[in-house]
Order: C-alpha cells, then structure tokens, then sequence
C-alpha cells in the first residue's frame, strides 16, 4: 500500500500519511485534517476510528482471531491462568515461575477492602443490582487509597492497578452475599484468585468451603476469556475518562458503568434471560422470526458483534467449558439445549448468515455461570472483575504515552443558528 493518503475538496488536495501497526489494517493519520482544511470527519460509533496506538491485543474480525500481546486466546485458556493472562497484559511478556509467583502473592496482599468501605453496602437497597453497587463502591475506593492517586508516578500506577485487580473479587462477592442477606466473607490468601473468589461468594463463615477443581478452572478461563478486548466500549470510556487525568479507581468506575449496557457486558444477563424465556426449543423459529423483524426491537442476544464477522473464538472456548462444568457437577439444563439449536438454526438462516452474525461471547457464558449457582445479576459483575485487568493495562498504556491528549471528539452541529435571547415576558 501506498505511504500517504490524499484528499481533494474541491480543488484543494491535502496528504494524510499512512502508519502501518505489525498486523491489521492500517491507519490514515488525520490529525492535520482539520487545521489544513476545516473539516471533521465524521464518523458515529467510531466504525472506520483507531483512536489510540496499542500494543495489547489483536482482534481479526474476518478470521475470528483474538490475540493478547500475540499470543491465541484459545491457547491462553487452554493452558495459563487469569493471573498469568494477567501479568501478560500488564508487562507484555509471559512470566517466569518465580515472576508468576511473586506477581500472585502481590495481588493476594491486596484482597482486602478498607473496613469502613464495607459500611458502604448498608448505604444500599439489598435488592440493588450488583453493577450499581459495583459503580457505586470502585468509584469510592479514591476516597480510601490517596497514596496511589498520582498517576504521573509509575510507582503509584503499578500500585492503584494492583489494587483494582485484587480488590474487585472482594467487592463483587461482597456485592452479592449483601443481595442475599449473608454475611461478608474475608478474603483467603491461601486460595487461586478464582477459588478465593468462589467462597467469598459462596462460603459462608458457619462452615468450610471446598473449592470444586472444575468449577475453579472453569471460572479463571471465563475471567481469562473476557480479560481484554481493544478499544470496546468500556476501554474506550476507561482511556476517555483517563484522558483528563482522572484517578485510576474513577476510570474504571466509569468503565463499569458503560460495561452494564445490554449491548455491551449486560449481554451474558440478556442472553440467559432469553434463553430461558424461550424456554423449549419448538419455540426458538418463533424467536428468530422476532430477530428478523425489523419493527420489532427484540435482537437474539449474545449474537453479533461490531468486529467479529466471524464465530468469536472465546465462544468455542465457552461451548466447550458449559459441557466440562456440566459433568463436573452433574447438572443439565435444558436451557443449554436451547441454546445448541438456537444456534444451528441462526447459523443456517440467510438473515444471519448475510450478515455475519455468529455467536459471541456473551452466549454460552451465563449458562455456565447459572449452573456454578451465579444469579443472573451477577454475571456483568464477573465480567467486570475480569476486564478490570483489561481496564487497568490500557489505562496505563495510554497514561505512560509521551504523546498522550485528553480525548475531545467535535461534531457536526444540527441545532439552531445565531439568535438573539427573548426576555420571558415577551415570549
Ligand atoms: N439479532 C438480530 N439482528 C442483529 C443482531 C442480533 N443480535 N445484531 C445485529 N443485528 C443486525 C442489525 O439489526 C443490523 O441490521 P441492518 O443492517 O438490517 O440494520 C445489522 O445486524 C448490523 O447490526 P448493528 O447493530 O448495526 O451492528 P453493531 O456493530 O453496531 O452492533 C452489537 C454490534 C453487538 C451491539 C449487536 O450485534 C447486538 O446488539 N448484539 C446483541 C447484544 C450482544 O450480544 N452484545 C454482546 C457483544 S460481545 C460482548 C462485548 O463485547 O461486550
């Protein structure tokens, strides 16, 4: 491909360099475009934007490729953990054993929540779902961690990231056991990341809790699965936020907030609720007729996705895991039989077909969350807890970038010209 781009309005031509990335679509670099000729682009739900540079993860939406720091999601879920994934995101290398080692027992130091953060849940209707709660308790923990809030500082960056990664396991669970009037349970540092997070959720202080193998590993590889995803909705939020240089705890507050919508993260709550709506599989041509039709908001959730025009590979990894947990724990639901055909079917009807629907994440993971005993509320939380990680790498990418601008998108301008104002008694 050429170096350069240009552009002719009217008879003035202007040049655009082109930057390639190592993969992927190049870039036209536009950031003169408005200086040399007084327009914007314009370009709603940023489909044709790169926003920023990144060296994180890899999405090939036509070949259903998704990459961290260039490794394959599928092997990543297969063979690491949540915390080495981790690590590859924050430091962009695999770990040694002993780096691995020490970077675990580094967020295990910081599973605790400050005491009188947890008085914050009383503040909260029990029946409060749990991404408000969540919105509501990481915005807060600015308030109680001053000493990592200078974000010039990479000593006081590495810190608040930790934190955020450590803490939001505590929090979720905690945001749950107050939905169902149990009391908090502490943290134990003894436990895998996942198995410390599954008895705070599910332990309760009146009897041991043994963490089930499966269940543990199938857990990480959903945390694994949803830990980043380039520039989606909420890590654009998180950098946007982060761009005025807002404290890290309040980025990822507003990255939560954005990642509760039913076309973002809600989706795994959506899909669950759907599939059980549509109950027996005689009923799925009924709702995929629904899908179809254009005066009818109703869309299948879990289906689709802005980049992936291809079957999303972290949704083969979660097909797979719904069947080992299922055997693990010697449950079946026939919502999973649901979701097989709604599948097959969607898959072979032209509508979907034409435009490149696939299943995405999102399908197969509040089934497996709903037979590990989540409620269905609770499961944007989880993603929450995994992307946090996500969330916190971008967030530092961008903050260590010499080049970094606060992010201020213009627009094109609909409303009313110039007019003088009308005193109101003359209205
Ligand atoms: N069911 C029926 N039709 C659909 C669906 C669906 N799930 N998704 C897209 N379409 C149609 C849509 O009506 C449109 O048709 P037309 O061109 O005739 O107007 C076309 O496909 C393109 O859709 P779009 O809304 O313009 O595409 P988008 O890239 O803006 O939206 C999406 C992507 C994920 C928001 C959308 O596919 C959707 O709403 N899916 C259901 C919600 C969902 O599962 N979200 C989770 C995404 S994965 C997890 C995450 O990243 O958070």
């Amino acid at each position: 491909m050429s170096d350069s781009a240009s552009l002719k309005i009217g008879d003035k031509e202007s040049g655009y360099p082109i930057r390639s990335g190592t993969i992927g679509p190049d870039v036209i670099d536009i950031r003169k475009l408005y200086a040399e000729t007084g327009c914007f682009t314009y370009d709603p739900g940023f489909t044709s934007t790169a926003s920023c540079d990144s060296a994180l993860t890899y999405i090939d939406g036509d070949e259903g490729v998704l990459l961290h720091r260039g490794y394959p999601i599928g092997e990543l879920a297969e063979d690491s953990s949540f915390m080495e994934v981790s690590y590859l995101l924050l430091n962009g290398e695999l770990p040694s054993k002993d780096e691995l080692d020490s970077f675990t027992y580094t967020i295990s130091r910081h599973t605790m929540l400050h005491e009188q953060l947890m008085q914050f849940y009383r503040g909260f209707r029990r029946d409060a779902h749990p991404m408000a709660i969540m919105c509501g308790v990481v915005g807060a923990l600015s308030a109680f961690y001053h000493d990592s809030t200078d974000i010039a500082d990479p000593d006081h960056r590495r810190i608040s990231s930790h934190r955020l990664i450590a803490k939001m396991p505590t929090i979720a669970a905690a945001a749950y056991k107050y939905s169902v009037g149990q009391p908090f349970v502490y943290p134990d540092n003894s436990l895998s990341y996942t198995g410390n997070f599954l008895k705070m959720t599910f332990g309760v202080p009146a009897e041991p809790y043994e963490v089930n193998p499966v269940v543990e590993r199938a857990l990480d590889r959903i945390f694994i699965l949803h830990a980043d995803h380039e520039q989606n909705a909420s890590t654009s939020t998180v950098r946007l936020a982060g761009s005025s240089g807002a404290n890290p705890f309040a980025c990822i507050a507003a990255g939560i907030a954005c990642l509760w919508g039913p076309a973002h993260g809600g989706a795994n709550e959506a899909a669950l609720n759907m599939l059980r709506e549509i109950g027996t599989p005689d009923k799925i041509p009924h709702y995929i007729e629904r899908a179809k039709d254009k005066n009818d908001p109703f869309r299948l959730m879990g289906f689709g996705h802005r980049v992936y025009k291809n079957y999303d590979p972290r949704a083969t990894v979660m097909q797979k895991t719904v069947r080992e947990v299922f055997d693990a724990l010697k449950v079946s639901d026939p919502v999973f039989e649901v979701a097989l055909q709604l599948e097959e079917m969607a898959l072979n009807d032209p509508y979907f077909i034409e435009k490149k629907l696939f299943p995405n994440v999102d399908f197969y993971s509040g089934v497996i969350l709903s037979a590990i005993g989540f409620p269905t509320t609770m499961f944007t939380a989880l993603f929450a807890l995994a992307r946090t990680v996500g969330w916190v790498a971008q967030w530092n990418e961008m903050i260590s970038d010499p080049g970094q601008k606060i992010g201020r998108p213009r627009q094109l301008y609909t409303g009313p010209t110039q007019r003088p104002y009308v005193k109101i008694g003359d209205r």
